[in-house]
């Protein structure tokens, strides 16, 4: 059977969150690149397979008085609510999607290698095959490191920074004499994140238990704050 679309519903429960859409690899974008859902709202997106992109939320988000938009985790830099091919300025947590057409073989993971601002949950819908559920769904904020964490403007942490954004060391980014899966081991930092959430990337190389598959063209369901 061919197939054409992916449906990508997206719920919440919460606030208000701003899921922000990015195409990769030379792609045209999504219909929406950038939306609000209200709390418990949800929406769907058509998906034109082969596709390959990412999604994530933004939280806080709201216009001034010059008509800018921005949020305070998770902003594209756009200062429209759309992110028009710009992507999350970290930290925030990803969904990272590739979709294979004619009921290929998908693949599709929850990265925290750009760090974490909010849970989110990403669920095959259909499909064969494993097709397994992943998340990040505890809160990472509280237990990041102070180190790593980004405050908001009451103090409390609102986003948690990887290891190789905060501190830029080689050991963290698997880079130089680290560049390789091999020469890059997880760290005391890595680890927090993959004590927090054992089935997201937690850095650069974590181990292959993080990219998930399915086959035969499932919808996907991305839940924030599940
Ligand atoms: C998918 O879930 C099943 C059942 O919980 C588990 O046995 C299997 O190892 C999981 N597969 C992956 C790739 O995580
Ligand atoms: C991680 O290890 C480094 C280097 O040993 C140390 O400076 C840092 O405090 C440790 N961080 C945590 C959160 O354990």
């Amino acid at each position: 059977m061919m197939r054409f679309q992916a449906f990508i519903g997206i719920l919440l429960v919460f606030l208000s969150v701003w899921p922000g859409t990015l195409t990769g690899g030379g792609g045209s974008q999504l219909s929406s690149t950038g939306f609000e859902l209200a709390s418990g709202a949800s929406t769907s997106l058509n998906v034109q397979a082969p596709w390959s992109g990412r999604f994530w939320g933004r939280t806080q988000c709201s216009t001034d008085s010059s008509g800018k938009f921005s949020c305070t985790t998770g902003d594209c830099g756009s200062g429209k609510t759309a992110c028009n091919g710009a992507g999350a300025i970290p930290p925030a947590l990803l969904v990272e999607l590739t979709l294979a057409t004619n009921g290929g073989q998908d693949f599709y993971d929850v990265s925290l290698v750009d760090g974490f601002n909010l849970p989110i949950m990403l669920a095959p819908q259909g499909g064969y095959g494993d097709c397994n559920s992943t998340s990040c769904a505890s809160n990472v904020n509280t237990v990041c490191p102070p180190k790593l964490s980004v405050k908001g403007s009451d103090g409390s942490v609102i986003g948690c920074k990887s290891a190789c954004m905060a501190l830029n060391q080689p050991q963290y980014c698997c880079t130089g004499a680290y560049g390789s899966p091999d020469t890059c081991p997880p760290t005391n930092y890595s680890k927090i994140f993959k004590n927090q959430c054992p089935q997201a990337y937690s850095y650069a190389y974590d181990d292959k238990s993080s990219t998930f598959t399915c086959f035969g063209g499932p919808n996907y369901a991305i839940t924030f704050c599940p």
